[in-house]
């Protein structure tokens, strides 16, 4: 048995214990002036908590998980199972735990103050000892737990800090979010002083109507509070008032004692500049607590933004708009420290949003690092804050378990307390995927009382009723529901709740297919506000491949382009040699794990361009504005032309002064040339000055219509020269070491696996299909082919007509599917070319990757790519690389020749280095070897994407039917 009383009452076993002389959250920034703790500790990584400590201290950088800082404990991937067995509240035996020590110099001049700890999170139990002696403890892994320290040190004199963090405690079951285990001090460390008499707590609230209340919580560390005393405050340096009232009312409460001081202060702002996501304005305000005398005791500086959250009907308003919220999930994450996340880390994540469009952001799965509020303010998001509580695997059991219940309303209510001056923060959110139990209503009733500004929701227990009165939830915030199920909700005339997705549109592997279906739907329906993709990050963990382990904060600069270094590799689940794990089902963001954006971002950006054009009567356009509150002076113009057998032209554009929602027509910028066949008009928006988030000149839409339709091809046969086939009927060309194939095959995307799709197709034999000639006919300057693919699921009928035309060979081609066959990935062509043809120039979609149901923020026009930057190195490979609606290409060496070629109508187009077969080979992106040529997919349908890995599939609109399939191209050698 240990004498340590911390260690002795076990605390990481106990979930009645949530903290022992933890101070009350509060709003307070208390960062200037303290002394910070972050650098190399002292540490030991024993194998239990009770274990005894040993003689040899290595040390660990705080803030940071053990898990990257070369311990044998390793990182570990699990979404929904816990990582051992035992039952909640039970732990492994085995329980990594991390004793942190250092020397801590008091400050000689903080004789006589009131001293206070303050450890940013820890996880999962945090227990705190000063000089041997016990200080505190706290749980709840994502906030910050403050201790006082003023008994325990002694100012000018140098004490021992001891930080004990175990890894796995009965808190584990409530942090069950799907995302790496890991253990440490994630956030940093800080030690402060304040005057005995403190400010303990400062509430704003500010309202669009420039009304300002700030209520200030008075304590004195010596008891009762000294007579005298006052606050006063200052907004801009314009003087607040003491509400007389208010102080009235107290004096006259017998209930209200000595210990207990309360003061108000009041101002109205005339023409206040309100809040909101696209013109955050800030007001600063600093709050002094004053002695009798009038010497300042305490000082707090707050950022307000006058703004009003409110749910009317069925629209969540913000100042009274009905606000869509174009919103995403991201986790505290990093390649390289993992939770551990730095103020330059949080405002790159956040420009990143703002420039593709986002406007809100859901903190999933637990309030995220302080910074990011304070960004988010800044820069302009909606959050909905979530509190750290996840208890996934066992979530029935533990929604009502009483054991539990003060753990889940702590969480909450100290999320509330940190979080509520923030007017970033327009919802609470009560924690994910912990079922639905009377710990929820309870966190619910908190959460209201003390915050009736903001609405409050929670899944599951929206789940039990999108309309439901009486369930803790305000919004009804499904996740992955199918868009017909939100519509049919929406025009039932049964909607009582704003309806926006808490995740949709899942982003693992290539994916988010119909992501423009939804918007289309959530633009045109009262009562659909938008949702939240999931998520943010890919989580790979940049780890060295030689040894398997987490390149940690030395890999700084170790990747770009979305791809790890040579010789690294970005690490999921399963590759720090965990037997049980969730794979690659941790790559599920919108960004790599080194935040390079993936395509989707391109696609989002577009669905939320605050201008959008639709042509008008073939006289002009009608252009319009889009967003809830700013008019389009900060934005710049150009029109741009693009002719499919032309050039591209271009002209500034006057974006005309439309107040949010207003239309304008205006004339088309030019006359459009008679010649140069199919035609499409550009808006290339971008910001006419420097914003906060991205400077003069960054694009911020690319909206475009199409002015003149392509007129059919009219092609003259050369009948005199021949055509080249080898006795299996398979085309010989100079340029080619792969005759146009059939393909009826992708490399599996990670919808496509784990919709079911991709077993189906093994299943059909679609990966391996026999080919088989059944005719093969020569005539003058002409040859037919026709032949069988034979796979296990039936058998595809392909006929290849190639034809010697002026420019080159016309190869018109008709499959037939059996019925069986009634959702494959593709229909199309596949060939291959010599190597040295570097680079791919198109006319159509792009210049980034698009699909058939991810395809609408690719303008069509003239583009030009290496073939090398084709590819998205998608974490697992998969299909990868395509481009939509191509009409025609050429594939050059940098001497000018290679080939061209032009499809009948705009095609599915994709050229790589990697087979299909090449890539459903790997499990990771190194691995994959380039080949020397390219390989060219010219698809006459091709799947949609859909979201399948987690959540609806694509449309049947997108799939590829049974059926005959028609398309022709032809082929040019440069
Ligand atoms: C949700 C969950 C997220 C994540 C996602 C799948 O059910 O809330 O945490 O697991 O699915 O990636
Ligand atoms: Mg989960």
């Amino acid at each position: 048995m240990t004498s340590d009383p911390l260690l002795a009452l076990r605390p990481w076993h106990a979930p009645e214990v949530t903290s022992w002389r933890r101070l009350p959250m509060n709003a307070v920034d208390r960062r200037a002036g303290a002394v910070r703790l972050d650098g190399d500790w002292r540490f030991q990584l024993l194998p239990a908590p009770d274990a005894p400590l040993g003689e040899v201290w290595s040390s660990s950088y705080v803030p940071g998980v053990w898990t990257l800082q070369d311990t044998d404990d390793l990182p570990r991937y699990l979404n929904v199972r816990m990582p051992f067995a035992e039952f909640p509240p039970d732990v492994p035996a085995d329980n990594p735990t991390g004793v942190y020590e250092r020397d801590v110099e008091v400050p000689a001049a903080w004789a006589g103050r009131r001293i206070v700890l303050q450890v940013g999170a820890a996880e999962s139990v945090l227990l705190v000892h000063v000089d041997g002696r016990p200080a505190g403890i706290s749980k709840d892994s994502h906030l910050a737990a403050e201790f006082d320290l003023t008994e325990l040190v002694r100012p000018g004199e140098r004490t021992v800090l001891r930080l004990t963090v175990v890894k796995w405690s009965d808190a584990s079951h409530i942090e069950d979010q799907d995302q790496w285990w890991h253990g440490g001090i994630t956030r940093p460390v800080l030690l402060y002083a304040t005057d005995p008499l403190h400010l303990a707590d400062v509430t704003v609230r500010a309202r669009r109507d420039g009304d300002l209340r700030v209520d200030c919580r008075v304590r004195d560390a010596a008891g009762a509070l000294p007579g005298g005393w006052y606050v006063s405050g200052e907004l801009d340096g314009h003087p607040l008032t003491q509400d007389a009232e208010f102080d009235r009312a107290n004096a006259e409460d017998e209930r209200v004692s000595a210990f207990l001081g309360e003061a108000r202060l009041r101002t109205t702002v005339p023409d206040v500049r309100t809040w909101n996501a696209e013109t955050p304005e800030l007001y600063g305000l600093t709050v002094r607590l004053h002695r009798a005398d009038g010497t300042v005791a305490d000082t707090s500086r707050h950022r307000v933004g006058f703004r009003d959250v409110e749910i009317s009907g069925r629209d969540l308003l913000v100042n009274g708009e009905r606000v869509f919220i174009r919103g995403v999930n991201r986790h505290d994450f990093h390649p390289l420290t993992g939770r551990t996340v730095s103020h330059a880390v949080l405002r790159a994540d956040l420009v990143l949003l703002k420039r593709f469009g986002f406007n809100a952001i859901r903190t999933a799965h637990y309030p995220n690092d302080p910074a990011l509020y304070d960004l988010a303010d800044e820069l302009g998001f909606y959050v909905v804050d979530e509190a750290d509580i996840e208890s996934h695997d066992h979530a029935h059991e533990i929604a009502d378990d009483p054991r539990y219940l003060a753990a889940f309303v702590d969480r909450a209510a100290r999320m509330v307390l940190r979080d509520k001056n923030h007017p970033c923060v327009i919802v609470w959110s009560l924690g994910n995927e912990s079922d639905y139990g009377a710990h929820h209503d309870a966190a619910a009733g908190w959460v209201r009382r003390h915050d009736p500004t903001r609405p409050v929701q929670y899944e599951g227990a929206a789940r039990l009723g999108w309309a439901d009165p009486d369930v803790a939830s305000d919004i009804a915030c499904p996740m992955y529901a199918p868009l017909q199920e939100c519509l049919a909700h929406a025009m039932s005339g049964t909607q009582t709740k704003p309806l926006i997705q808490c995740e949709y549109s899942h982003a693992m592997g290539n994916s988010n297919g119909t992501l423009a279906d939804h918007w289309a739907a959530i633009e045109a329906t009262p009562g659909l506000q938008g949702g939240f993709i999931w998520e943010f990050w890919d989580h790979g963990i940049l780890q060295r491949v030689n040894d398997g382990r987490p390149a940690g904060r030395g890999g700084a600069g170790l990747y770009g382009n979305g791809v790890a270094a040579p010789g690294y590799r970005w690490a999921y689940g399963g590759d720090f040699g965990e037997t049980d794990h969730d794979g690659a089902f941790i790559a599920d963001g919108v960004v790599f794990p080194d935040r390079t954006p993936k395509p989707v971002l391109y696609e989002h950006r577009e669905l939320a361009a605050p201008v959008r054009i639709a042509s008008f009567r073939h006289e002009g356009v009608v252009l319009s504005n889009h967003q809830h509150f700013r008019g389009l002076d900060w934005l710049a113009g150009e029109w741009e032309l693009s002719l499919a057998d032309g050039p591209t032209l271009t002209a500034l554009a006057e974006l005309p002064d439309l107040r949010p929602g207003e239309t304008a027509a205006v004339p088309l910028p030019f006359t459009l040339p008679e010649d140069g066949g199919e035609a499409w008009l550009t808006l290339r928006v971008t910001t006419a000055g420097d914003e906060p988030w991205a400077p003069r000149g960054t694009v911020v839409c690319l909206p475009q219509v199409r002015l003149r339709a392509a007129s059919p091809v009219v092609r003259t046969p050369a009948a005199n020269r021949p055509v080249d086939v080898d006795e299996d009927g398979l085309l010989v060309h100079p340029l080619l070491t792969a005759a146009p194939a059939l393909s009826l095959w992708r490399a599996p995307t990670d919808n496509d696996e784990l919709g079911g799709m991709a077993g189906r197709w093994r299943d059909w034999g679609l990966d391996r299909p026999t080919r088989k000639v059944v005719s093969v006919r020569r005539d003058p300057g002409r040859v037919t082919v026709v032949a069988d693919l034979l796979c296990a699921g039936g058998t595809v009928r392909h006929e290849q007509v190639v034809t010697a035309v002026e420019e080159g060979l016309l190869v018109e081609e008709c499959a037939e599917l059996p019925e069986t066959l009634y959702d494959v990935a593709r229909v199309g062509s596949v060939f291959e070319t010599v190597p040295g043809l570097t680079l791919w120039e198109w006319f159509g979609q792009g210049p980034w990757e698009s699909y058939p149901d991810r395809a609408a923020g690719a303008p069509v026009g003239h583009h030009a790519l290496p073939v090398d930057e084709l590819f998205t190195p998608y974490l697992r490979p998969q299909e990868s690389g395509g481009r939509h609606g191509v009409r025609r290409f050429t594939l050059s060496a940098p001497d000018a020749t290679g080939l061209a070629v032009r499809l009948d109508r705009p095609r599915q187009v994709s050229v790589t280095r990697h087979r299909a077969a090449d890539l459903a080979a790997v499990t990771h992106h190194d691995e994959l070897v380039p080949r020397p040529g390219c390989v060219v997919h010219i698809d006459a349908a091709h799947r949609g994407l859909g979201t399948a890995s987690c959540g609806p599939d694509t449309f049947a609109s997108y799939l590829v039917p049974a059926g005959v399939h028609r398309w022709s191209w032809t082929l040019r050698v440069l």
